[in-house]
């Protein structure tokens, strides 16, 4: 069959469109007011001050690389700083941007940032886990009130949302983005960024409640090769642009006011000096109108990557148009010197101060630079609603791996033994990259199930601890102490023999282990990512006596479990679940709360068969057992532990029914769901589609749309997405959209193994002014 390659006018269309997705959240009335304002005030200012913008240290305790800023205090006073970060509470913050309005010539005030990621003061599951809720509201508002603490305590900028495509769970970062798909990955950016921002950045300055979000990290962190954090990434137009890139450009459209370069280089051109990257495809193809901020001396790390000296690289890097620097100061020391012998660096140091003030204006610092830093506002932190949100995301977080012969949920008369660390420990519940939060005042699960408020009687619970959470003393010392307290190893015969006397008495064990949450997040990837031995022992052990074993899992990635699940009954996927830890996994064992999460990265059944993710491409020798010259391994299945998507219930639904049609510029997706059980619960309808007539490779299946309902027992109900036409188009080689018309095959299904199918020809027709991409 011929192909359609619809180029020309319909890309034309398409970078417009680009163009205009920021266009359209700029208002151009007031963006002129803006530009005015910035136009005078750049005016006035001096060569010296204008590079003292650029400039971005860290005041305070969170440090995540090897450089410290020092004297800042007196920094800001001569002008040498634009925005600081890791300082908050209103009196902390009162004292700095007194300094820039008061004791600087011109009085601009400093932008205050801090990485905000998953939570401020209420800590919210890790955003992996979040993204398992597939709840986009629930996101939102996670956002929202971590935006409304931030604020509280004098921030208005946040270094999230976290974007990254990630597919190599070695890789520790993977517990702070979405997982590894861009359909979702990209729904999820823009709700963070909504939930932040407001819908209309025009409105920030209004809202003081509101703050800065700043995509990070563009672009590809996620793609570090052998999933080494910092690692190179080299990677093909046609994988970037259709599986990398969507989700930044979804924060872009969505009015993301700042974007932070990643470490990684790209094909041999690190981000942070990369014009193709900032110049080429954030502002001239994605129109982004906002600020470039570095990650921490990503400047100064070009020093390693072979490119040059200081002057060398903060010339690069400025010219690229990397326009804060954070914590390096090589703009500090060099531009005025770069200025002197090319006088054409005026137009970039311009550029970068125009773009920083800019936002300072958008945020209302101007008329405002004590904004939200009022002791009153302390009053949101950790309310009794922020709570309330906290712990319905961790409910909606958790993932049901197992349940076999139903041991969960557990009955109230049932005698249960709890053992492991994570029972009783409360550090490790509030995950890495968890800002402001007092990991103190997290609830652990022995806190919640021993509460004055709990329905569990005190005779049928018993504790024991079962096991040390790690006993590898090189790991413990690595992740000491900045990771996290780690006690020295107990005596693990002892422990185990405890345990096991307890375990003796019971009808079912519940296990709770899992990562500390330091083996997650920056600079903790993992070559090996099973449980750590002496916890599968324990299992085992546990296992001998015959009773069924409820496995509760604290994880920042997909770990493989192959080893432990022939000896669980059940597995209860709890991420790190934030400050409402304890009550939402008690809620979740004895039935109070039905889970309904569905991983969003795919769980390998060893690490060999990394990377492994749902949407890969098709292959000319797909799997067959029965032929040798496949694709596949001799010693393991090309098949998943648990397969992206994948996420059980307390309820059976079944699927049924499922239409498509092309209505207008639409696809039309029906299926019929049903909740076959007799408990009600909530199911994420999810559609998938693949191409069977393309012109390039395609995805087994991508995702294109999905929805989470709560049904009743014994309820149906009718599902139905549109999926835009255009969403069925992708990039070529070259990075150039593509439409062709063709044959799809949609399914539906509670995980991306899916069911039913259907095959629908697709003419493609569009709306004219269609984002076409996800
Ligand atoms: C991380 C960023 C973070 C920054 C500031 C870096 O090490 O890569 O994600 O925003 O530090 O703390």
């Amino acid at each position: 069959m011929k192909k359609t390659h619809i180029l020309g006018s319909i890309l034309f269309a398409f970078f417009a469109i680009g163009n205009s997705a920021q266009a359209q959240i700029y208002n151009p009335f007031a963006e002129a007011k803006a530009n005015a304002f910035v136009d005078s005030l750049m005016s006035k200012m001096t060569l010296d001050e204008k590079i003292g913008q650029l400039n971005l240290p860290s005041v305070g305790f969170d440090v995540t690389g090897p450089v410290l800023s020092k004297d800042v205090e007196a920094k800001i006073a001569r002008g040498e700083v634009g925005g600081v970060f890791n300082t908050f509470t209103p009196i902390a913050v009162r004292k700095l941007q007194e300094r820039a309005i008061k004791e600087t010539r011109l009085g601009i005030p400093l932008l205050l940032g801090y990485d905000v990621i998953h939570g401020h003061r209420t800590i919210f599951p890790i955003p992996l886990g979040l993204s398992a809720t597939w709840n986009l509201g629930l996101i939102e508002q996670s956002a929202s009130v971590a935006a409304k603490e931030a604020t509280a305590d004098g921030l208005n900028w946040t270094f999230s949302p976290m974007v990254d495509i990630a597919r190599d769970p070695r890789w520790g970062r993977v517990s702070e983005g979405a997982g590894e798909d861009p359909y979702l990955g990209s729904r999820i950016s823009e709700a963070m960024v909504w939930g932040y921002q407001g819908k209309n950045i025009e409105n920030l300055s209004k809202q003081n409640d509101k703050l800065m979000a700043c995509v990070k990290h563009f672009a590809l962190y996620g793609g570090a090769e052998a999933g080494r954090d910092y690692n190179t990434v080299d990677m093909s137009l046609y994988k970037m642009y259709n599986d990398y890139l969507p989700p930044y450009k979804a924060a872009i459209n969505a009015g993301v006011a700042t974007v932070m370069t990643s470490f990684n280089d790209i094909n041999g051109m690190p981000a942070t000096c990369n014009e193709d990257l900032i110049q080429g495809i954030l502002r001239k193809e994605w129109g982004f109108k906002g600020m470039v901020v570095t990650d921490y001396t990503a400047i100064n790390e070009l020093e390693n990557h072979g490119m040059g000296i200081g002057k060398t690289v903060a010339a690069r890097s400025i010219k690229a148009g990397a326009e804060m620097d954070m914590v390096g100061e090589l703009y500090l020391l060099h531009l005025e010197y770069l200025f002197a012998e090319n006088p054409e660096y005026l137009k970039y140091i311009d550029r970068a101060c125009k773009n920083i003030l800019l936002s300072k204006y958008r945020l209302g610092l101007f008329s405002d630079p004590y904004r939200g830093l009022d002791e009153k506002n302390q009053s949101v932190m950790l309310s009794v609603e922020h709570l309330q949100s906290a712990q319905k995301a961790a409910e909606e977080s958790f993932v049901l791996l197992k349940n076999e012969n139903q041991v969960l949920p557990l009955k109230p008369t049932s005698k249960v033994a709890f053992i492991g660390p994570h029972i009783k420990r409360k550090r490790d519940l509030i995950g890495s990259w968890s800002g402001a939060g007092d990991w103190k005042k997290s609830v652990s699960i022995w806190d919640a199930l021993t509460s004055t408020g709990s329905t569990v009687k005190a005779e049928n619970i018993k504790y024991a601890e079962g096991c040390n959470l790690l006993e590898d003393l090189e790991l413990i010392a690595k992740l000491n102490p900045h990771d996290g307290q780690i006690e020295s190893p107990k005596d693990s015969k002892k422990l185990l023999k405890e345990a096991m006397a307890v375990a003796k008495k019971s009808e079912v064990i519940v296990v709770a282990v899992g990562e500390t949450f330091g083996m997650s997040g920056e600079a903790a990837s993992r070559s090996n990512i099973h449980l750590p031995v002496h916890q599968v022992e324990m299992i085992k052990s546990l296992h001998t006596l015959g009773k069924p074993i409820v496995l509760v899992l604290m994880n920042g990635r997909p770990l493989v479990l192959t080893d432990v699940l022939p000896y669980c009954s059940a597995i209860l996927e709890c991420w790190f679940p934030g400050t409402q830890a304890g009550p939402a996994i008690v809620n979740t064992l004895y039935g109070k709360n039905n889970p309904s999460g569905k991983i969003t990265m795919t769980f390998p059944q060893n690490e060999g068969q990394i990377p492994i993710y749902y949407n890969s491409r098709t292959t000319g020798r797909p799997f067959d057992n029965n032929q040798k010259y496949t694709s596949k391994y001799l010693d393991v299945s090309n098949e998943p532990l648990f397969p992206f998507g994948f996420g059980l219930s307390y309820s059976n639904f079944e699927y049924s029914n499922l239409t498509a049609e092309t209505k207008g510029t639409s696809v039309v997706l029906t299926a019929e769901i049903k909740n076959i059980s007799q408990i009600d619960g909530q199911e994420v309808v999810q559609f998938y589609a693949s191409d069977l007539e393309a012109t390039y490779t395609r995805p087994k299946k991508q995702l294109v749309g999905f929805e989470k309902v709560t049904l009743k027992a014994g309820e149906s109900k009718k599902v139905t997405v549109n999926v835009e036409q255009s969403q069925l188009g992708y990039y070529d080689q070259k990075g150039e959209w593509f439409f062709e018309p063709g044959i799809f095959r949609f399914s539906v299904g509670g995980s991306s193994q899916t069911t039913l199918n259907k095959e629908l020809k697709v003419l493609m027709t569009f709306k004219p002014h269609v984002t076409p991409e996800f």
